[in-house]
């Protein structure tokens, strides 16, 4: 049987899906996934069991530890005196999601250090959290060395080939995780991440520091398969500003008081395995709400300040996260970040905030508010029953995670009124920069851009010369979908969304995005500058659905 590696060696791969323009439509028909030998789905999702909420305490998955410098000649020309490496495995492994679940077969990344575990409980779905530093030189960064040990002829949905991205990394293409750059079971791969400020090479560095980033499989036309089954990991970066420690620099709350969350949606069945549609292509809903890996965990926090980097790992899901009580009342913070690192100033006693897949939210809650024994929850008010679009904000909605507060600790942390400020994009730099327009659009059953089925990435839909100032017209074609546009490599200045000044939380001047939200009917325009980096990049919608049915286009850069 032809695996998809030698498909993608003879070049049958590319060739397959041009002979099939609209074959994505139905799976049955598409001799790609025939080969495969991806399961078919159910006719109709049963909804999963019940379970208890808040039964489970948060899961807060480790840092991996660093290993031994290797040779590594992909990378080699990222490597030097302080490069740190690391070793993940992507393997098949059991986990405990909720006890009245029976374990659940996931695919998920393990820090090589830690031995692989035949305990589901002793595992998280979620990977390794890295905390990395980055670099002021060159040969400072990160060498991540995957290897691949998913099962060659496994059950049920997902392919065993990934690809892996570090979402918001400015990394030179062949450590972007590209879709068709993939490897197989029983091979590995070396990522270079050099974690430099974009515009190094030019010694006109920009404050693009990132905050939270996350890898994920990437792989053509699998991605929402392979990451609902669990390829999913955070990457948090620091600096001299934002230390990762209470005492220095901004002093923001950190350590056990910094907490990432990815919140999902899942189905799962009466046996604890995961349930997806492999036939869904307007997006696939879950009906059970986890974070970090677990179904509506509790988490027991101290009466202080804690940091929570909000990511929206789910597939299509959108949301909108409440801090509450159990009767309603709301509870205010401060948001600090988006995707693309800290905010300029906090955005002070926000009520709640809004998330789509992809989306990075980071806020401060201040939990000395509450008296030793109340418990407040995070609430997603926001109906999705359609996984084209989000709904209606509603008056309540399900709880995602439950806080229980404990006694005050001493609280060194702050959240002081200027955090990364920056400069918005001149009006002179604006008025000379080259002009695109991208439509993102439905056809003949399939996902386009500007009527292209893009997902054909042979070749570049557009060129981009590196330090240029471009500005892309990002517009939604209609038909009442909503599409979470992501851009590789640098991050966007949002100028203006349907033609006005753009909300605070990613208006320039105040937030670098570097996925943008395209609404029904709505359109952005973002300022972007490729920099350092020649090579090929992706763009794409991040309902994983979307992008996987060809919402997704190459772009060069020169
Ligand atoms: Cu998080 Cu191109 O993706
Ligand atoms: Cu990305
Ligand atoms: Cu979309």
């Amino acid at each position: 049987m032809l695996t998809r590696r030698d498909l993608l060696k003879a070049g049958a791969w590319t060739s397959a899906a041009a002979a099939l323009p609209f074959g994505c439509t139905s799976p049955d028909s598409d001799p790609r996934k025939a080969r495969l030998g991806v399961a078919a789905a159910r006719d109709a999702i049963s909804p999963s069991p019940p379970t208890t909420p808040f039964v489970m305490d948060l899961p807060i998955p480790p840092a991996p530890l660093p290993v031994a410098p290797f040779a590594s000649p992909d990378a080699a020309p990222f490597i030097g005196p302080g490069t740190k490496f690391y070793e993940l495995v992507e393997e098949e492994r059991l986990v405990q999601v909720h006890p009245q679940l029976p374990p659940t077969l996931v695919w998920g990344y393990r820090d090589i250090n830690v031995p692989r575990s035949s305990v589901p409980s002793a595992n998280f779905a979620v990977g390794p959290t890295f905390r990395v530093k980055m670099a002021t030189g060159a040969g400072q960064g990160v060498v991540v060395r995957q290897h691949n040990q998913l099962p060659a002829n496994h059950q049920g949905f997902g392919v065993p080939f990934t690809t892996v991205h570090l979402h918001g990394a400015h990394t030179e293409s062949r450590s972007d995780g590209y879709p068709t750059l993939d490897f197989g079971p029983g091979e590995s791969f070396d990522y270079a991440y050099p974690m430099r400020a974009p515009g190094f090479s030019t010694g006109t560095p920009s404050n693009d520091i990132p905050s939270t980033l996350w890898y994920h499989d990437h792989l053509i036309d699998f991605t929402r398969q392979n990451v609902y089954r669990g390829l999913v990991g955070f990457y948090l970066v620091f600096d001299d500003l934002d230390t990762g420690d209470e005492t220095t620099g901004l002093q923001l709350p950190s350590g056990p008081f910094d907490v990432p969350l990815v919140v999902q949606d899942r189905v799962f069945a009466a046996d604890g395995s995961l349930v997806y549609d492999v036939f869904n292509h307007n997006g696939f809903l879950g009906d059970k709400l986890l974070v970090n890996g677990a179904i509506q965990p509790r988490f027991h926090v101290a009466r202080r300040k804690y940091r929570f980097r909000f990511l929206d790992g789910s597939n299509a899901r959108f949301y909108q996260i409440f801090l509450a009580a159990a009767d309603g009342q709301t509870f205010r913070f401060d948001q600090i970040a988006t995707e693309g690192g800290l905010l300029s100033a906090p955005i002070r006693a926000l009520e709640s905030f809004r998330l789509a897949p992809a989306l990075r939210v980071e806020i401060v809650i201040d939990f000395s508010q509450f008296q030793p024994g109340d418990v407040v929850y995070l609430e997603n008010r926001l109906e999705q029953v359609d996984g084209r679009r989000p709904g209606d904000l509603l008056p309540r909605g399900p709880q995602l995670l439950k806080f229980i507060v404990g006694e005050a600790v001493p609280d060194p942390s702050h959240v002081p009124d200027v955090l990364r400020p920056f400069a918005p994009i001149a009006p002179a730099v604006l008025a000379a920069a080259i002009r695109r327009e991208f439509q993102f659009n439905r056809q003949q059953g399939a996902w386009a851009i500007n009527g292209l089925l893009a997902g054909d990435l042979s070749f570049p839909i557009t060129q981009s010369p590196l330090d240029t100032p471009e500005i892309w017209h990002l517009v939604n074609g209609g038909g009442g979908w909503a599409h979470p546009v992501h851009i590789h490599l640098d991050y966007m200045r949002v100028l203006t969304r349907n033609g006005h000044l753009p909300p605070i939380d990613e208006r320039d001047g105040v937030a670098k995005r570097d996925t943008v939200i395209l609404g029904p009917g709505e359109e952005v325009e973002v300022f972007l500058r490729f920099r350092d980096f020649a090579g090929r990049y992706v763009f794409h919608c991040h309902n994983l659905e979307h992008e996987d049915m060809a919402m997704m286009a190459r772009f060069d850069t020169l």
